[in-house]
């Protein structure tokens, strides 16, 4: 009988210990654990001309979190927002293939519906590391591993700005990611302890790097398989999105003759600021319109950048 229990205690500790190397070797411990995040902090963001500047341009320009963020009217070329909506969310009920209920909450300081109750350091936790005001696991079509190389001054910005935004009234519904991923994204988030310093933008390539990251070109137009990137094809579009806006297919922007070899600056700038490629109307899921607010400099050091892709041969579209 002793022998019995010391044979299945060994057993039994055997499994578990497999069972452990199994989990540890494939979807890791977060998913049962819960995200890995960091306490909040009361840290408030003074609140200053330059900071709410710079923060209007990364949120409307740079970043287009007002893509996102915003309802639009998507059946237009230029899918504008209704008037006085600009942050109030967005419901993409409409957009075919996503894994549940996806909405990109409203960023107003609206005390109900909107950011009003949340704390700087809330909102801030949010943007860079992906773990929502009540501390759940953001699903990371909100772009945060992106954004987690926004310097602290620019992290600022953004909040000092969108604590400016009108509160705008504006119920939705709560985001509800299907099983298994609303337990597997939870591997996703990263908490960031220590300063994040200014990027190096010495150069226009270098500039191009950083605001490709934070734009979020990749995530649409980089091929994907379950939603992870597929190696090797960088940036070479065949993403597809229906929705309103009709069918499209993003395109590839590498240099190979399958992607944009025969772009120049002019031809980009001119692109992304009209949302015509000579006479071919640019989709209006392209967010063109955000990015067409960009300075010439920042315009350019993206082209700089696009320029140096490895060509990839991808015929998308
Ligand atoms: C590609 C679309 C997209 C872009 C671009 C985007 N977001 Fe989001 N964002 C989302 C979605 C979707 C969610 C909801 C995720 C969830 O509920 O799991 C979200 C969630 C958030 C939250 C979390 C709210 C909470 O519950 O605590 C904040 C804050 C936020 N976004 C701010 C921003 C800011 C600031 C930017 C620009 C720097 C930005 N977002 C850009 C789609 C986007
Ligand atoms: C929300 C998804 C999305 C994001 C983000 C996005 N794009 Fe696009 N882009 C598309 C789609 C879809 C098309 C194809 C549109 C069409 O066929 O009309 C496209 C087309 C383009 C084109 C036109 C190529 C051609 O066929 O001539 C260029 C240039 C481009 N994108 C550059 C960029 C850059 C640079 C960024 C980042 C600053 C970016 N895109 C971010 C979805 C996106």
């Amino acid at each position: 009988m002793k022998r019995f229990l010391k044979i299945s205690l060994v057993s039994v500790l055997c499994i578990a210990a497999l069972l452990a190397v199994g989990i540890t070797l494939t979807i890791g411990w977060r998913p049962i654990l819960g995200p890995r995040s960091r306490p909040l902090t009361n840290r408030v963001f003074e609140r200053t001309p330059e900071r709410w500047a710079r923060g209007k341009y990364i949120v409307e320009n740079e970043a287009a979190c007002a893509d996102c963020h915003s309802p639009h009217e998507w059946t237009k070329h230029d899918a504008p927002i209704p008037l006085g909506m600009e942050g109030a969310g967005q419901d993409f009920a409409s957009l075919k293939g996503l894994p549940g209920t996806v909405v990109a909450p409203n960023l107003t300081p609206d005390p109900e519906t909107g950011t009003g109750t949340w704390s700087d350091d809330a909102l801030a936790r949010a943007i860079r590391e992906g773990i929502g005001h009540d501390g759940r696991a953001l699903f990371p079509m909100m772009p945060y591993e992106g954004y987690r190389h926004l310097p602290d001054e620019d992290l600022a910005s953004i909040i000092v700005f969108l604590r400016s935004l009108p509160p705008v009234r504006n119920p939705l519904p709560k985001t509800a990611i299907i099983f298994p991923l609303k337990y597997l994204m939870r591997s996703t988030p990263e908490p960031i302890t220590d300063p994040v310093p200014p990027p190096d933008i010495s150069d226009p390539v270098k500039r191009g790097v950083f605001l490709v990251t934070i734009s979020g070109c990749r995530d649409c137009h980089t091929p994907v398989d379950h939603g992870n990137p597929i190696p090797n094809m960088d940036m070479s579009g065949g993403q597809i999105f229906e929705g309103p806006w009709g069918r499209v297919v993003s395109a590839n922007l590498t240099p190979d003759p399958s992607g944009i070899p025969y772009y120049n600056e002019i031809l980009f700038l001119q692109a992304i600021r009209t949302g015509y490629v000579g006479q071919r109307p640019l989709n209006q899921i392209m967010p063109w319109r955000h990015y067409g607010g960009m300075t010439d400099e920042d315009l350019k050091a993206i082209f700089a950048y696009l320029k140096t892709l490895k060509p990839v041969h991808n015929l998308a579209g």
